[in-house]
């Protein structure tokens, strides 16, 4: 029998129901922050992954031709939902369903200026193939923005309990709940009403952030050390990196592939 895994778009149903403005705002803005432009127009990306297809919309709204695809059935529905709301009948932007691990599936869609792996390729259950087989998708010159759990040692192997136990056993949720919430919505909850009740970072929120935290299975970490060394090997360069420090979370790396000689 195969593993459980977590029903990542049943909760981004959730985001999708109640999208709003100033969420595709925040998830606008950290693409220009990090990818160093607000002008996307012309580039060709894939959107590995794609969940609520909040970062796709944002993408396509900056002007890149959008291909997104997930896994998972619900998260296609969510992102056909999002495109169908606010971008009906684009014929630049694509939706489908396929997996990052499917070596067929990523051969035939071809390379990308730029190829978008936030928070997925550690969700796959072989994190480091999955990324070989996205960075074969940039095309020579194209960049690779990737965000991968942070590893946090034995935490990240009390997470990876945690998680375990909210697939295979699901009874244990409401006290993974009961225990963790203080901190990630309590604590998050009042920096966030501190900063002034900005937009939370990429548009997400407090409530689907716990539980997409708490039951994210598979679950793989990677140091940030591993994946510099890793995109070295790979002849890629890397531009810009956001840090998770020692905290949960994603470290953030944006790689550009060098062009063709
Ligand atoms: C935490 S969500 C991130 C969603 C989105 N990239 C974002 O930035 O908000 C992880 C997504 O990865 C998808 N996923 C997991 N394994 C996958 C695979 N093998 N191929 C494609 N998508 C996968 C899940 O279904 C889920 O929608």
């Amino acid at each position: 029998m195969s593993e459980p895994r977590f029903a990542f778009g049943r909760n981004w149903q959730r985001l999708v129901a109640r999208l709003e403005g100033g969420a595709i705002d925040s998830a606008r803005a950290k693409l220009v922050e990090m990818l160093g432009t607000g002008d996307l127009g012309g580039r060709r990306m894939l959107d590995i992954g794609s969940g609520s297809g909040l970062m796709s919309l944002a993408a396509r709204q900056l002007g890149a031709q959008v291909t997104s695809f997930d896994y998972d059935a619900d998260s296609v529905g969510c992102t056909r939902e999002v495109r169908q709301r606010y971008r009906p009948d684009d014929v630049d932007w694509t939706v489908a369903q396929g997996s990052a691990l499917d070596e067929a599936y990523m051969a035939k869609l071809g390379t990308f200026d730029l190829v978008y792996a936030w928070g997925v390729l550690h969700h796959t259950g072989a994190m480091w193939r999955a990324m070989e087989l996205a960075a074969a998708a940039v095309a020579p010159g194209g960049t690779f923005y990737v965000a991968l759990y942070n590893d946090q040692g034995w935490i990240s192997r009390y997470w990876l309990w945690i998680k375990r136990n909210w697939v295979r056993r699901p009874w244990t949720r409401p006290l993974a709940i009961l225990v963790h919430a203080p901190y990630f919505i309590g604590l998050r909850w009042l920096v966030w009403v501190l900063r002034g009740r900005g937009g939370l970072a990429r548009g997400m929120d407090l409530w689907i952030d716990l539980i997409d935290w708490l039951g994210g299975y598979p679950f793989e970490v990677a140091s940030r050390d591993s994946v510099r060394i890793w995109a070295g090997t790979k002849g890629f360069d890397l531009s810009t990196e956001a840090s998770a420090g020692r905290r949960h979370g994603c470290n953030e790396f944006v790689l550009r592939r060098k062009a063709a000689p």
